[in-house]
């Protein structure tokens, strides 16, 4: 009998049934039927519910790149200094830049009452000004663009019933994080429009985490587009260990918005000890000893720089527990790259305060960052194949790639 579909009563979810050639595993079949059915123009209805076209799928692909565009251009808006260069958010008419000598002026009057130009930059003609204003609205006009990108094809895809149920839904969570991002960015700019002209940090790492959250949701709906028949999988050992890992680099990622949102990456330029010590001094010297965690730079700089080695460590243990335990050669592979990314980050952040937070470095340490978080999550993804898992450990035999 031909592998092959059948209609039944319910055409919406349970409508199809797999019949599976003699000799052929059922696995296979479905996963050749899955593939014939997710290159169909308009979405379909397969053995594991309606999953949308290819074109979804591209278009989600496309945002999170750009999540990680913008994550880079927000990290030079930041160490280019250019942060609070805009006073003003506006939504709609911000989009268009100052076109003539008028409006340059005018925004360049509005930035020379804001407390960074009074107390830090009052040395700035127009021209310098117009410098650190590009990269400020390069960084928003992207917010703008990602908007668009956004929400134009999701209306045309609801439309076409391209997306629908957890589909719809799920892209719609993503517009909301997105928006959410807008106000926090702005909330992250207006806290340092007065009096002390200095972003808090706390914003800073609030607004850099939920670039990663919106990047990652994402993603993750990318992912579970590639593979809809691991919706609503158990999660296993492994799934769970990605789980934690990726809680672990959350933490180094927050931390990291700390160093830089403090400016603590400047206070040590040596590696691995800080100018000779183990423990930074003064690391203990706010009070209640809690606060030291979140506000003291010298602590901040201590911890981002020592818990690294415990991501690494907790990364290399889980790529030598789990590679004996991965039977596909996608999730070895993915194990090894993560191996190699997470110690080139390490050595990327030693750099960084080497160098004295140059630019370069300090951008690619960020959006290594990101592509370090994505990778664990394929992992997790991934991990709840129940093909890809041995239930035997190394040595015994492997099923094919
Ligand atoms: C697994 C390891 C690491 C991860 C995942 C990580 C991640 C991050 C992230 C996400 C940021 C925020 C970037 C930003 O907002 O601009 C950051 C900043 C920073 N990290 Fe790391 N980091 C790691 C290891 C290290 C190490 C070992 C050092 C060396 C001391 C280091 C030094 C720095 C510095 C100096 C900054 C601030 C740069 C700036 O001011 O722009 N990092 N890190």
């Amino acid at each position: 009998m031909p592998w092959g579909i059948r209609l039944r009563g319910d055409p919406e979810v349970k409508g199809l049934e797999l019949i599976s050639r003699p000799g052929i595993a059922t696995e296979r079949c479905e996963s050749r039927l899955v593939k014939r059915l997710r290159s169909a123009p308009s979405g379909h209805v397969s053995s594991t519910g309606f999953t949308p076209p290819r074109s979804v799928l591209y278009w989600l692909l496309s945002l999170y790149a750009l999540v990680g565009l913008m994550v880079a251009v927000g990290g030079i808006t930041r160490l280019t200094g250019s942060g609070l260069s805009m006073v003003e958010w506006q939504p709609l008419i911000g989009a268009i830049p100052p076109l003539n000598a008028e409006s340059w002026q005018r925004v360049f009057d509005l930035y020379r009452e804001s407390p960074q130009y009074q107390q830090v930059n009052h040395w700035m003609g127009l021209e310098d000004f117009k410098r650190i204003f590009l990269w400020e609205y390069l960084h928003r006009l992207l917010g703008r663009s990602i908007g668009l990108v956004c929400f134009v094809p999701w209306v045309y895809f609801l439309a076409r019933g391209q997306l629908r149920g957890r589909w719809a839904w799920t892209t719609f969570g993503a517009f909301v994080l997105g928006g959410m991002q807008g106000v926090m960015g702005w909330l992250m700019v207006k806290s340092g429009l007065v009096d002390v002209p200095a972003v808090s940090h706390l914003r800073l790492a609030a607004h850099l985490s939920l670039a990663f959250l919106v990047g990652m949701w994402l993603l993750w709906i990318a992912l579970d587009l590639t593979r809809p028949e691991f919706i609503g999988a158990a999660r296993n050992e492994r799934s769970r260990a990605a789980w934690a890992l990726l809680f672990l680099l959350s933490i180094q990622v927050v931390y990291g918005a700390f160093m830089a949102g403090t400016r603590a990456g400047y206070m040590y330029s040596t590696f691995p000890t800080m100018h000779g010590a183990w423990v930074a001094p003064g690391w203990l010297e706010l009070s209640p000893a809690w606060l030291n965690l979140f506000e003291n730079p010298a602590a901040i700089h201590m911890i981002h720089r020592h818990f690294a080695w415990v991501v690494v460590l907790a990364v290399g243990a889980f790529v030598a527990w789990a590679l004996p335990r991965s039977s596909t050669l996608e999730v070895r592979r993915l194990l090894w790259l993560l191996l190699s990314l997470v110690i080139a980050q390490l050595g990327l952040g030693a750099l960084t305060v080497m160098s004295g937070v140059q630019i370069g470095i300090a951008v690619s340490h960020q959006v290594l960052a990101y592509f370090l978080v994505s990778l664990l999550l394929v992992l997790a993804h991934r991990a709840r194949d129940p093909r890809s898992t041995l239930s035997v450990p190394h040595g015994s035999a492997r099923s094919p790639p």
